[in-house]
């Protein structure tokens, strides 16, 4: 036997026992490891046991009254008491200049118009199809009583934030900062 045919069946012989040894019996097993830290690492994962906590689990409920970092609260529940709460304490801390004016603007124009209409006239372009028509900003009456021209910076922000009736809540669509500034733009369209 040459130098050659020794390699060729210590080859052969290394790869079949690399193959064999990938399928075991147990299919659940992961077979050879190389560089088990990229599995088993230090760090807690979250859904592991970890007994340096009371309830014995790694991910814990963060502790009552805290905020995420980055998270905006809005502490009005979804119910009319909620709404009435959130019109009497609850002020737009953006002010109405050019900027948020116009970026309100684009805003509701994207996100509202189709139902408001552009003037929010309560006539757009899915209500002339036969969507049901939102009452006029500036003419129109809430169904929650008073006249849709009073509507407050709370109201509005609390309908955006949950909707109401057939409108949808558009809180997964524009953040706080957006909401505001589309609160800013329909105060303008309150006037019309
Ligand atoms: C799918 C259509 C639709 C879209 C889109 C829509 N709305 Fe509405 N909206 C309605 C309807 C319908 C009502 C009336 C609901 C009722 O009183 O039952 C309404 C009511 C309102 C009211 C009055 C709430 C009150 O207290 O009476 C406000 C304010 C409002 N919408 C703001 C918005 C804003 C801001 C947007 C965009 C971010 C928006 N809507 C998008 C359909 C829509």
């Amino acid at each position: 036997m040459n130098k050659f045919n020794t390699l060729k069946i210590t080859s052969v012989i290394t790869v079949v026992s690399i193959l064999l040894s990938a399928c075991g019996k147990d299919k659940r097993s992961t077979g050879w490891e190389y560089a088990p830290n990229m599995y088993e690492h230090i760090a807690y994962d979250p859904d592991q046991a970890n007994t340096n906590f009371k309830d014995g689990k790694t991910a814990q409920v963060p502790p009552v009254g805290t905020t995420p970092i980055g998270f905006v609260r809005f502490d009005y529940p979804n119910t009319k008491d909620g709404y009435e709460k959130a019109s009497l304490e609850v002020v737009n801390k953006y002010i109405a200049d050019k900027k948020n004016l116009a970026d309100g603007k684009i805003l509701f124009e994207h996100f509202c118009s189709p139902c408001h209409g552009i003037q929010g006239q309560g006539d757009g372009l899915v209500v002339q199809h036969g969507y049901p028509a939102p009452p006029s900003y500036s003419k129109g009456t809430s169904s929650r009583g008073g006249a849709m021209k009073d509507l407050t910076d709370g109201k509005i922000y609390h309908t955006i934030t949950y909707g109401l009736n057939a409108m949808g809540s558009y809180a997964s669509q524009l953040a706080p900062d957006e909401r505001w500034k589309v609160v800013l733009y329909i105060h303008q369209l309150q006037k019309i």
